[in-house]
């Protein structure tokens, strides 16, 4: 359901992308987005203006969606989602840094900086951090397959260790400057 009053664009593709996930077209709901990001006015003129970073717009038990604008020079603690995961960036650089699994700790493996217009999509395993070195907060749309509020799953510090249950306050604690 819906967790704020949105305009029609911006239901329209969040209405779109359930109905592609009931019915397993991963590869669609990316294209579909990537459109998104490329024309994306007509969702941001569906967006209600917000003072926040990060907004839940919708989420059942099949689909989590936020509006996330990252501010810049903070590092957020590394974290999986349990479910796929897709950033849909239209405005900005966002970059990912992901990690590999080492027994119950994670190490940095890469960093990829996406700009927009983009889509990036995560494997149910995967471990990201997320960043930007812009000026100015980036903005985008993050999906994820599946009930992200209720999920169990792990965040971790910075430094890769003390594996916990992620809890939304506990990230924001944890965040450094990047
Ligand atoms: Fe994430």
């Amino acid at each position: 359901m819906y967790k704020i009053e949105l305009g029609v664009a911006l239901k329209k593709v969040i209405g779109q992308v359930r109905e592609l996930h009931n019915e397993n077209e991963l590869k669609a709901i990316i294209s579909l987005l990537n459109k998104m990001t490329k024309e994306p006015e007509a969702i941001i003129e569906a967006m209600p203006n917000f003072d926040c970073e990060e907004v839940l717009l919708y989420a059942d038990n099949d689909l989590t969606v936020y509006y996330i604008a990252t501010p810049p020079g903070i590092l957020y603690p590394p974290h999986e989602h349990g479910m796929v995961a897709i950033s849909a960036l239209y405005r900005g650089t966002e970059t990912h840094v992901f990690y590999d699994r080492v027994g119950e700790n994670i190490k940095e493996r890469t960093r990829v900086t996406a700009t927009a217009p983009a889509v990036v999509d995560m494997e149910i395993d995967a471990v990201h951090a997320i960043c930007t070195s812009d000026a100015v907060p980036n903005e985008g749309l993050h999906f994820y397959l599946g009930g992200l509020e209720t999920q169990t799953r792990t965040m971790w510090n910075i430094s890769g260790d003390s594996p916990r249950q992620y809890v939304h306050d506990d990230y924001l604690k944890s965040a450094r400057p990047l």
